[in-house]
């Protein structure tokens, strides 16, 4: 694979030619292309490992794809502020390392077998493998990290990484607790999913200089954002159809996950719902699972994780107003109505 120098490209070649407005997430892929190239580029060349089987695994889970969001997210931001130099590419690709890391685990720990399309990769080789390469990405990330030679970056990732083990923990031990109430969810989804989100926005803050103010709004869409992405994720782990997705649905309610609309159900449904839910949460088997997809949506507990996914986004938007009317500002803005009306 040819190398690409980062350091060395071009960020003229990528200033938005449309001229239109933002309104589709084709736009927003648009706008981000050649930068997002770059982003691939670098995460490929750095996975590489005279250790085959790091390759191997790098390679299939880093190729099957994902939405690129965190990434996506930061090139915009990098325009938006008109950051004038190449880092953000590094940490665009330090944040999806990572994120690909903790995807590695997650999976292991859910004993989920699909992501992404495809079968996940303790499927293939193993929970060891999966974790192990989890490990070398994730201490992968921090040596490309410090060419960035900033420690207030360090800083931020380290935090970063370290609120997200908490929250992967926080939330293991809330499997099958049924009294989970919403201020612990957003807790737990808070620290796995949405702090990875402002993290990733902060580099971008901290790397194009902006006042303390300003890095405090950009930090604090990327945690909204982050909280919509993940609500709108657990809605859809009863809702979304598994091909769309890539993943399998009912993962969540068969590892006794507790999530927003299983909190709401528990709350709203009826005697008899509530009490099948209760001795199903640690015998999963026990309940058919399309019946429980209908009583979440006769319960009103899909609208309204919808419109608490919602609810986050738009204050996720307000966060964008310091802004200056640009492209990639809309398609900041653009996110945060895909995040929670996204279907994959
Ligand atoms: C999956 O994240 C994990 C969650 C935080 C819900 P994404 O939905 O961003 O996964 P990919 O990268 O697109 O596969
Ligand atoms: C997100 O939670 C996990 C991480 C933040 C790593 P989920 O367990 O819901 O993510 P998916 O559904 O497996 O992608
Ligand atoms: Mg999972
Ligand atoms: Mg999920």
């Amino acid at each position: 694979m040819a190398t690409v120098d980062y350091n060395n490209a071009s960020l003229t070649d990528n200033l938005p030619i449309m001229t239109e407005d933002v309104k589709r997430i084709e736009d927003v892929l648009s706008l981000t292309k050649s930068d997002m190239q770059l982003v691939n580029q670098h995460l490929l060349q750095q996975l590489n490992s005279e250790v085959v089987l790091i390759n191997q695994i790098g390679h299939y889970i880093i190729n099957n794809g994902g939405k690129r969001l965190r990434p996506v997210i930061m090139m915009l931001l990098a325009k938006a502020l008109q950051y004038p130099g190449q880092q953000h590419i590094n940490l665009a690709a330090v944040v999806e390392m990572i994120h690909t890391a903790t995807l590695l685990h997650d999976d292991v720990v859910d004993e989920s077998d699909m992501r992404r399309g495809e079968k996940t990769s303790h499927e293939i080789w193993g929970n060891a493998a999966s974790v192990l390469v989890g490990d070398f990405l994730y201490s992968k990330s921090f040596r490309m990290m410090v060419t960035a030679d900033s420690m207030e970056v360090m800083s931020v990732m380290a935090k970063a990484t370290n609120t997200i083990s908490e929250g992967e923990v926080q939330q293991l031990l809330s499997i099958g607790n049924q009294s989970l109430s919403e201020s612990d969810y957003h807790q737990i989804i808070a620290n796995k999913t949405a702090k990875l989100f402002a993290a990733a926005c902060e580099l971008i803050a901290i790397i194009a200089k902006v006042s303390t103010k300003h890095r405090q709004q950009l930090t604090h869409y990327g945690l909204l954002l982050g909280s919509a992405f993940q609500i709108a994720d657990d809605m859809l782990d009863y809702t979304a159809d598994d091909d769309a997705l890539g993943k399998n649905i009912g993962d969540d309610f068969n590892e006794g996950k507790l999530t927003l609309p299983l909190i709401y159900l528990l709350e709203h449904g009826t005697e008899q719902q509530k009490q099948t839910v209760k001795n199903a949460l640690n015998n999963p088997a026990d309940i058919d699972f399309m019946s429980l997809r209908q009583w979440i949506n006769a319960s009103g507990a899909t609208q309204y994780t919808l419109q608490q996914a919602q609810l986050k986004a738009q204050q996720a938007a307000q966060c964008l107003s310091m802004l200056p009317d640009s492209q990639a500002k809309q398609a900041l803005l653009f996110l945060c109505d895909y995040t929670w009306q996204r279907n994959k």
